[in-house]
């Protein structure tokens, strides 16, 4: 099956309990049904198992950033939803069935997408805490993360990345992601990471990038000095993390992020 033919069994699922539906934007429409999963179904248990196996087999396991199963319930479902993209057991690549160790006799839906979010004591603020995509390079992940943010309404997003993830390209795409912690010690790999707050594009753009339509949203570029940033180079982490301690601002722009011949470099404006 080619990408155009896949592209049309691709489903919408929004995982979560009962009692959030009427909180959620259920009314979001990206030209296909939302299918909503609920959690309290039992015959809804073997998705949330695969899609766990799938969460784990992209963030390295459960002794990298894999998230326990407690965690997907008590962080994402309960308190939010999961919310990505599924496709019949049928139409799935067996690289994909292989990849999340599907049964021979499951017939439902295979996740092969996720983000979740949950919401912050900031009105309107959700913290960003898994995203992941078995199709890769053909937008899924952004159109899954901007499904996910129109369906909680959230004008704002915190999350935490790592300089060396091309993930930095997806997020970028929402809007200039201000760097708020440079290095949180609180973190599985903190010299690796940073602390990120995006303003996010209206429900109409995010709508329109679930779609695939928009593949940017709208983005104001902050003014200041642009900066190629090599996270490789202690000397630039020097002048970054001393920037933001005596006070400024840091913003990541798009591209956001490109590969280069001994690691990757990020595009980042300082303010003055
Ligand atoms: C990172 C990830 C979410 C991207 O999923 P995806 O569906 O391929 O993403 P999209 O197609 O929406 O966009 C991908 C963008 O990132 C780029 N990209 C994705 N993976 C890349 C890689 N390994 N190397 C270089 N660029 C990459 C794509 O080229 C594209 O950018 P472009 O269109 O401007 O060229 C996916 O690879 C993944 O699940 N990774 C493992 C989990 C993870 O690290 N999640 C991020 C947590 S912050």
């Amino acid at each position: 099956m080619n990408q155009d033919q896949l592209e049309h069994k691709l489903i919408p699922y929004v995982l979560t309990t009962a009692r959030n539906l009427p909180f959620l934007d259920l009314e979001v429409d990206i030209g296909r049904p939302l299918e909503v999963l609920r959690v309290e179904d039992d015959q809804n248990g073997e998705f949330c198992s695969i899609l766990n196996r799938s969460n784990q087999e992209a963030f390295g396991g459960p002794d990298s950033m894999g998230m326990p199963l407690w965690v997907m319930l008590d962080c994402a479902i309960l308190p939010s939803a999961v919310i990505g993209f599924m496709l019949p057991r049928a139409d799935t690549p067996p690289s994909i069935l292989e990849k999340l160790d599907i049964d021979d006799d499951y017939e439902g839906f295979v996740p092969i997408s996720e983000y979740c979010a949950c919401p912050t004591v900031e009105a309107d603020c959700v913290s960003g805490f898994s995203l992941h995509s078995h199709l890769m390079g053909q937008g899924i992940a952004t159109r899954t993360k901007a499904l996910a943010l129109a369906i909680y309404k959230a004008r704002f997003q915190v999350g935490v990345t790592q300089f060396y993830n091309p993930a930095i390209r997806v997020h970028v795409r929402f809007g200039a992601m201000e760097m708020t912690i440079h290095r949180p010690s609180v973190h599985t790999y903190p010299e690796d990471s940073f602390v990120y707050r995006l303003e996010l594009p209206s429900r109409e753009v995010l709508i329109n990038m679930a779609r695939g339509d928009d593949v940017f949203g709208q983005s104001n570029i902050p003014e200041g000095v642009r900066w190629e940033f090599d996270p490789n180079n202690e000397m630039m982490q020097g002048r970054l993390s001393r920037h933001l301690q005596e006070g400024g601002r840091a913003w990541l722009i798009p591209p956001g992020w490109r590969a280069s011949d001994d690691g990757c470099e990020l595009h980042m404006v300082l303010d003055a």
